[in-house]
Protein backbone atom coordinates (compact mmCIF):
# COMPACT_ATOMS: atom_id res chain seq x y z
CA UNK A 1 0.00 0.00 0.00
CA UNK A 2 0.92 3.84 0.12
CA UNK A 3 -0.01 6.29 2.12
CA UNK A 4 0.83 10.04 3.24
CA UNK A 5 3.01 9.30 6.21
CA UNK A 6 3.09 12.57 8.80
CA UNK A 7 6.90 12.06 11.07
CA UNK A 8 7.31 15.38 12.06
CA UNK A 9 4.20 17.14 12.21
CA UNK A 10 5.56 20.80 11.40
CA UNK A 11 3.36 21.22 8.27
CA UNK A 12 2.36 19.97 5.05
CA UNK A 13 5.45 20.09 3.12
CA UNK A 14 6.96 17.49 5.95
CA UNK A 15 4.45 14.73 4.34
CA UNK A 16 5.89 12.40 2.66
CA UNK A 17 4.18 9.72 0.28
CA UNK A 18 5.14 6.37 1.15
CA UNK A 19 5.39 2.55 0.47
CA UNK A 20 3.90 0.96 3.51
CA UNK A 21 2.99 -2.86 4.19
CA UNK A 22 -0.47 -3.28 4.11
CA UNK A 23 -1.68 -3.88 7.38
CA UNK A 24 -3.87 -7.34 8.91
CA UNK A 25 -6.86 -6.02 10.68
CA UNK A 26 -7.15 -6.92 14.38
CA UNK A 27 -10.13 -8.47 15.96
CA UNK A 28 -12.66 -5.53 15.91
CA UNK A 29 -11.03 -4.16 12.53
CA UNK A 30 -11.58 -3.97 9.29
CA UNK A 31 -9.00 -3.63 6.63
CA UNK A 32 -10.73 -0.98 3.61
CA UNK A 33 -9.39 -0.39 -0.23
CA UNK A 34 -9.87 3.77 0.11
CA UNK A 35 -11.48 4.57 -3.12
CA UNK A 36 -12.09 8.35 -1.77
CA UNK A 37 -10.80 10.73 1.22
CA UNK A 38 -12.08 14.39 1.77
CA UNK A 39 -10.08 17.26 3.21
CA UNK A 40 -11.70 18.75 6.00
CA UNK A 41 -9.85 21.66 8.25
CA UNK A 42 -8.89 19.63 11.01
CA UNK A 43 -6.66 17.13 8.37
CA UNK A 44 -4.95 20.85 7.63
CA UNK A 45 -4.32 21.23 11.76
CA UNK A 46 -3.29 17.73 12.63
CA UNK A 47 -0.45 18.00 10.12
CA UNK A 48 0.73 21.19 11.81
CA UNK A 49 0.31 19.78 15.71
CA UNK A 50 -2.57 22.61 15.58
CA UNK A 51 -5.36 20.40 16.42
CA UNK A 52 -7.01 19.61 19.49
CA UNK A 53 -6.23 15.25 18.96
CA UNK A 54 -2.36 14.73 18.49
CA UNK A 55 -2.30 11.35 17.32
CA UNK A 56 1.25 9.35 17.99
CA UNK A 57 3.76 9.41 15.27
CA UNK A 58 4.02 8.20 12.71
CA UNK A 59 0.23 8.85 11.70
CA UNK A 60 -1.54 9.23 8.27
CA UNK A 61 -3.66 11.78 7.99
CA UNK A 62 -7.09 11.91 6.51
CA UNK A 63 -10.07 11.59 9.09
CA UNK A 64 -12.86 11.15 6.88
CA UNK A 65 -12.71 8.65 3.98
CA UNK A 66 -15.06 5.64 2.18
CA UNK A 67 -14.00 2.64 0.35
CA UNK A 68 -14.63 -1.28 0.13
CA UNK A 69 -13.88 -3.53 2.63
CA UNK A 70 -11.16 -6.27 2.17
CA UNK A 71 -10.89 -7.89 5.12
CA UNK A 72 -13.04 -8.29 8.39
CA UNK A 73 -11.53 -8.99 12.12
CA UNK A 74 -12.46 -12.59 13.59
CA UNK A 75 -15.23 -10.35 16.14
CA UNK A 76 -16.42 -8.03 13.37
CA UNK A 77 -20.51 -9.57 12.42
CA UNK A 78 -22.22 -6.64 10.42
CA UNK A 79 -19.40 -6.26 7.78
CA UNK A 80 -18.39 -8.87 4.44
CA UNK A 81 -15.24 -8.41 2.60
CA UNK A 82 -16.70 -6.46 -0.44
CA UNK A 83 -19.17 -4.21 1.38
CA UNK A 84 -18.89 -0.26 1.03
CA UNK A 85 -18.38 1.93 3.62
CA UNK A 86 -17.87 5.00 4.99
CA UNK A 87 -15.41 6.33 8.06
CA UNK A 88 -14.81 8.86 9.98
CA UNK A 89 -11.53 7.52 12.19
CA UNK A 90 -9.64 10.73 12.58
CA UNK A 91 -6.91 9.68 10.54
CA UNK A 92 -5.63 6.92 8.11
CA UNK A 93 -7.58 8.08 5.21
CA UNK A 94 -4.98 9.69 2.57
CA UNK A 95 -3.67 6.33 1.66
CA UNK A 96 -4.06 3.56 -0.63
CA UNK A 97 -5.93 1.12 2.31
CA UNK A 98 -6.39 1.52 5.92
CA UNK A 99 -7.36 -0.45 8.86
CA UNK A 100 -10.41 1.10 10.55
CA UNK A 101 -12.69 -0.17 13.80
CA UNK A 102 -14.93 -1.62 12.59
CA UNK A 103 -17.78 0.04 14.87
CA UNK A 104 -16.37 3.46 13.13
CA UNK A 105 -17.82 2.04 9.77
CA UNK A 106 -21.12 3.35 8.01
CA UNK A 107 -22.36 0.46 5.55
CA UNK A 108 -22.98 2.47 2.56
CA UNK A 109 -26.65 1.87 0.67
CA UNK A 110 -26.36 0.14 -2.76
CA UNK A 111 -24.97 2.98 -5.15
CA UNK A 112 -24.08 5.55 -3.04
CA UNK A 113 -21.68 7.30 -4.54
CA UNK A 114 -18.51 6.69 -3.05
CA UNK A 115 -16.74 10.35 -3.92
CA UNK A 116 -20.09 11.53 -2.17
CA UNK A 117 -19.97 9.00 1.14
CA UNK A 118 -16.27 10.72 1.60
CA UNK A 119 -17.34 14.03 2.12
CA UNK A 120 -20.63 13.32 3.95
CA UNK A 121 -19.64 12.66 7.47
CA UNK A 122 -18.21 15.35 9.31
CA UNK A 123 -19.46 18.66 7.24
CA UNK A 124 -23.41 17.16 7.45
CA UNK A 125 -22.95 15.97 11.19
CA UNK A 126 -21.59 19.24 12.36
CA UNK A 127 -24.18 21.31 11.01
CA UNK A 128 -26.94 19.02 11.69
CA UNK A 129 -25.97 18.95 15.70
CA UNK A 130 -25.02 22.32 15.30
CA UNK A 131 -28.33 24.40 13.54
CA UNK A 132 -31.27 21.65 14.92
CA UNK A 133 -30.18 20.17 17.94
CA UNK A 134 -28.01 22.99 19.75
CA UNK A 135 -29.18 25.99 17.96
CA UNK A 136 -32.92 24.54 18.02
CA UNK A 137 -33.49 26.38 14.03
CA UNK A 138 -36.92 26.65 13.05
CA UNK A 139 -38.71 27.25 10.11
CA UNK A 140 -38.99 31.08 9.42
CA UNK A 141 -36.45 32.06 11.01
CA UNK A 142 -33.35 33.98 9.81
CA UNK A 143 -29.70 32.26 9.83
CA UNK A 144 -26.39 33.93 9.09
CA UNK A 145 -23.74 31.28 7.91
CA UNK A 146 -19.86 33.24 7.57
CA UNK A 147 -17.39 31.00 5.77
CA UNK A 148 -20.80 29.81 3.86
CA UNK A 149 -18.96 28.63 0.59
CA UNK A 150 -16.78 26.14 3.08
CA UNK A 151 -17.12 22.51 3.95
CA UNK A 152 -19.02 22.70 6.77
CA UNK A 153 -20.70 26.15 5.62
CA UNK A 154 -22.35 24.72 2.58
CA UNK A 155 -23.49 21.70 4.63
CA UNK A 156 -25.16 24.30 6.69
CA UNK A 157 -26.73 26.04 3.73
CA UNK A 158 -28.44 22.85 2.45
CA UNK A 159 -29.10 21.73 6.10
CA UNK A 160 -31.47 25.36 7.03
CA UNK A 161 -33.00 24.73 4.38
CA UNK A 162 -34.20 21.68 5.11
CA UNK A 163 -35.77 23.15 7.87
CA UNK A 164 -37.24 25.93 6.43
CA UNK A 165 -35.28 29.02 7.33
CA UNK A 166 -34.08 31.95 5.59
CA UNK A 167 -30.45 31.45 5.10
CA UNK A 168 -27.84 34.59 4.45
CA UNK A 169 -25.10 32.98 3.52
CA UNK A 170 -21.52 35.74 3.97
CA UNK A 171 -18.50 34.55 2.39
CA UNK A 172 -15.17 36.69 1.26
CA UNK A 173 -15.69 36.54 -2.90
CA UNK A 174 -18.45 37.36 -5.16
CA UNK A 175 -17.50 33.85 -6.94
CA UNK A 176 -18.15 32.31 -3.27
CA UNK A 177 -21.18 34.15 -3.00
CA UNK A 178 -22.70 33.12 -6.68
CA UNK A 179 -22.04 29.34 -5.46
CA UNK A 180 -24.05 29.95 -2.32
CA UNK A 181 -26.71 30.65 -3.81
CA UNK A 182 -26.56 28.06 -6.35
CA UNK A 183 -26.81 25.92 -3.22
CA UNK A 184 -29.75 27.67 -2.25
CA UNK A 185 -28.80 30.53 0.34
CA UNK A 186 -31.51 33.21 0.34
CA UNK A 187 -29.03 36.48 0.59
CA UNK A 188 -25.41 36.59 0.43
CA UNK A 189 -22.91 39.21 1.86
CA UNK A 190 -19.44 39.33 0.39
CA UNK A 191 -17.30 40.36 3.73
CA UNK A 192 -14.84 41.49 2.18
CA UNK A 193 -16.44 44.09 0.20
CA UNK A 194 -19.53 45.13 1.60
CA UNK A 195 -20.24 46.12 5.50
CA UNK A 196 -21.78 42.69 7.15
CA UNK A 197 -24.00 45.12 9.94
CA UNK A 198 -25.56 47.27 7.53
CA UNK A 199 -26.24 44.60 5.08
CA UNK A 200 -27.68 42.79 8.00
CA UNK A 201 -29.58 45.35 9.35
CA UNK A 202 -30.84 45.48 5.41
CA UNK A 203 -31.77 42.01 5.00
CA UNK A 204 -33.76 41.63 8.67
CA UNK A 205 -35.62 45.01 8.82
CA UNK A 206 -33.50 45.73 11.57
CA UNK A 207 -34.03 42.78 13.46
CA UNK A 208 -31.07 40.84 13.10
CA UNK A 209 -30.58 37.22 12.51
CA UNK A 210 -32.04 34.54 15.04
CA UNK A 211 -28.91 32.09 14.64
CA UNK A 212 -25.29 32.76 13.72
CA UNK A 213 -23.34 30.40 12.27
CA UNK A 214 -19.51 30.72 12.92
CA UNK A 215 -16.77 28.19 11.52
CA UNK A 216 -14.50 31.16 11.62
CA UNK A 217 -13.89 33.01 14.43
CA UNK A 218 -11.24 36.41 13.88
CA UNK A 219 -12.59 39.64 13.66
CA UNK A 220 -15.82 38.91 11.49
CA UNK A 221 -17.68 37.60 14.86
CA UNK A 222 -18.11 40.56 16.52
CA UNK A 223 -19.37 42.40 13.85
CA UNK A 224 -21.37 39.20 13.46
CA UNK A 225 -22.48 39.53 17.32
CA UNK A 226 -23.12 42.32 17.44
CA UNK A 227 -25.77 42.19 14.76
CA UNK A 228 -27.74 39.39 16.26
CA UNK A 229 -31.54 39.02 16.97
CA UNK A 230 -33.07 39.30 20.74
CA UNK A 231 -32.72 36.32 22.02
CA UNK A 232 -30.62 34.87 19.31
CA UNK A 233 -28.40 31.72 19.52
CA UNK A 234 -24.13 32.49 18.65
CA UNK A 235 -22.32 29.04 17.27
CA UNK A 236 -19.30 29.13 18.38
CA UNK A 237 -18.06 26.19 15.53
CA UNK A 238 -14.46 26.92 14.79
CA UNK A 239 -11.60 29.19 13.84
CA UNK A 240 -10.89 28.65 10.55
CA UNK A 241 -9.29 32.10 10.39
CA UNK A 242 -6.91 31.27 13.34
CA UNK A 243 -7.34 33.77 16.12
CA UNK A 244 -9.75 32.72 18.58
CA UNK A 245 -12.47 35.95 19.21
CA UNK A 246 -12.46 37.44 22.84
CA UNK A 247 -15.85 38.78 22.71
CA UNK A 248 -17.57 41.65 25.15
CA UNK A 249 -20.12 39.70 27.15
CA UNK A 250 -22.39 42.92 27.48
CA UNK A 251 -23.36 41.83 23.82
CA UNK A 252 -24.45 38.49 25.08
CA UNK A 253 -26.58 40.45 27.99
CA UNK A 254 -28.26 43.26 25.94
CA UNK A 255 -29.51 41.00 23.20
CA UNK A 256 -30.61 38.21 25.71
CA UNK A 257 -28.77 35.85 23.72
CA UNK A 258 -26.68 32.20 24.03
CA UNK A 259 -23.36 31.70 23.14
CA UNK A 260 -23.58 28.04 21.88
CA UNK A 261 -20.60 25.40 21.88
CA UNK A 262 -20.34 23.33 19.12
CA UNK A 263 -18.29 20.06 19.37
CA UNK A 264 -19.72 17.39 16.74
CA UNK A 265 -16.38 14.44 17.90
CA UNK A 266 -17.51 15.00 21.45
CA UNK A 267 -21.25 14.89 21.22
CA UNK A 268 -20.85 11.41 18.79
CA UNK A 269 -18.95 10.12 21.90
CA UNK A 270 -21.21 11.07 24.76
CA UNK A 271 -24.45 10.51 22.82
CA UNK A 272 -23.95 7.54 20.43
CA UNK A 273 -27.86 6.74 19.97
CA UNK A 274 -28.65 10.72 19.53
CA UNK A 275 -25.81 10.54 16.10
CA UNK A 276 -26.75 7.39 15.03
CA UNK A 277 -30.54 8.84 15.01
CA UNK A 278 -28.90 12.20 13.36
CA UNK A 279 -27.11 10.26 10.80
CA UNK A 280 -30.15 8.36 9.72
CA UNK A 281 -32.24 11.17 9.37
CA UNK A 282 -29.06 12.89 7.03
CA UNK A 283 -28.64 9.86 4.92
CA UNK A 284 -33.38 10.21 4.14
CA UNK A 285 -31.97 13.48 3.21
CA UNK A 286 -29.26 12.48 0.79
CA UNK A 287 -31.48 9.94 -0.60
CA UNK A 288 -34.40 12.26 -0.70
CA UNK A 289 -32.36 14.93 -2.98
CA UNK A 290 -32.45 17.35 0.42
CA UNK A 291 -28.98 17.65 0.41
CA UNK A 292 -25.66 16.70 -1.35
CA UNK A 293 -21.92 17.58 -0.78
CA UNK A 294 -20.82 20.00 -3.35
CA UNK A 295 -17.92 18.67 -4.32
CA UNK A 296 -15.35 21.10 -5.67
CA UNK A 297 -12.99 19.14 -7.21
CA UNK A 298 -11.27 15.31 -7.06
CA UNK A 299 -7.92 14.85 -7.28
CA UNK A 300 -5.35 11.76 -7.47
CA UNK A 301 -4.27 10.58 -4.04
CA UNK A 302 -0.92 11.79 -5.02
CA UNK A 303 -2.12 15.64 -5.60
CA UNK A 304 -2.76 15.81 -1.09
CA UNK A 305 -0.54 18.76 -1.01
CA UNK A 306 -1.68 21.10 -3.85
CA UNK A 307 -5.40 20.41 -2.16
CA UNK A 308 -3.90 20.98 1.35
CA UNK A 309 -2.39 24.36 -0.56
CA UNK A 310 -5.50 25.18 -1.84
CA UNK A 311 -7.65 24.89 1.42
CA UNK A 312 -5.10 27.00 3.22
CA UNK A 313 -5.62 29.38 0.48
CA UNK A 314 -9.13 29.37 0.85
CA UNK A 315 -9.36 28.80 -2.31
CA UNK A 316 -12.09 25.75 -1.90
CA UNK A 317 -15.87 26.01 -2.37
CA UNK A 318 -17.28 23.01 -0.93
CA UNK A 319 -15.10 19.93 -0.55
CA UNK A 320 -12.18 18.60 -2.60
CA UNK A 321 -11.66 14.89 -2.28
CA UNK A 322 -8.78 12.89 -3.05
CA UNK A 323 -9.14 9.61 -4.98
CA UNK A 324 -7.71 6.51 -5.42
N1 LIG B 1 -16.98 22.19 16.09
C1 LIG B 1 -16.99 21.10 15.37
O1 LIG B 1 -17.53 20.06 15.75
C2 LIG B 1 -16.32 21.15 14.03
C3 LIG B 1 -16.42 20.08 13.11
C4 LIG B 1 -15.83 20.22 11.85
C5 LIG B 1 -15.12 21.38 11.54
N2 LIG B 1 -15.00 22.37 12.47
C6 LIG B 1 -14.27 23.62 12.21
O2 LIG B 1 -14.99 24.37 11.26
C7 LIG B 1 -14.08 25.19 10.55
C8 LIG B 1 -14.34 25.04 9.05
O3 LIG B 1 -14.02 23.71 8.64
P1 LIG B 1 -14.20 23.30 7.09
O4 LIG B 1 -13.74 21.88 6.98
O5 LIG B 1 -15.54 23.69 6.61
O6 LIG B 1 -13.09 24.25 6.42
P2 LIG B 1 -13.09 24.97 4.99
O7 LIG B 1 -13.86 24.16 4.01
O8 LIG B 1 -11.68 25.28 4.69
O9 LIG B 1 -13.90 26.31 5.25
C9 LIG B 1 -13.41 27.29 6.10
C10 LIG B 1 -13.85 28.65 5.62
O10 LIG B 1 -13.31 29.59 6.54
C11 LIG B 1 -13.03 30.80 5.86
N3 LIG B 1 -11.72 31.32 6.27
C12 LIG B 1 -11.52 32.55 6.79
N4 LIG B 1 -10.23 32.76 7.05
C13 LIG B 1 -9.58 31.64 6.69
C14 LIG B 1 -8.21 31.26 6.71
N5 LIG B 1 -7.25 32.09 7.19
N6 LIG B 1 -7.87 30.02 6.26
C15 LIG B 1 -8.82 29.17 5.81
N7 LIG B 1 -10.14 29.50 5.77
C16 LIG B 1 -10.53 30.71 6.20
C17 LIG B 1 -13.07 30.50 4.36
O11 LIG B 1 -14.19 31.19 3.84
P3 LIG B 1 -14.07 32.70 3.26
O12 LIG B 1 -12.88 32.71 2.33
O13 LIG B 1 -15.34 32.85 2.58
O14 LIG B 1 -13.88 33.56 4.48
C18 LIG B 1 -13.31 29.00 4.26
O15 LIG B 1 -14.23 28.70 3.24
C19 LIG B 1 -12.68 24.78 10.98
O16 LIG B 1 -12.22 25.69 11.97
C20 LIG B 1 -12.90 23.42 11.60
O17 LIG B 1 -11.91 23.09 12.55
C21 LIG B 1 -15.60 22.28 13.69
Amino acid sequence: MRAWLCENPIGVDALQWKSLDTPEPGPNEVLIAVKAASLNFPDLLIVQNKYQMKPPLPFVPGAEYAGVVEAVGANVKHLVAGQSVACLSGTGGFGTHVVAPAALCVPLPPNFPLVDAAAFIMTYATSHHALIDRAALKSGETVLLLGAAGGVGTAAIQIAKAVGATVIAAASTDAKCAACTQLGADHVINYTTENLRDRLKELTQGQGPNVVYDPVGGDIAEAALRSIAWRGRYLVVGFAAGPIPALPWNLVLLKGASLVGVFWGEFAKRQPKDNAAMMGELIIWYLQGKIKPHIDATLPMSELKHAFQRMGQRDVVGKLVMVN
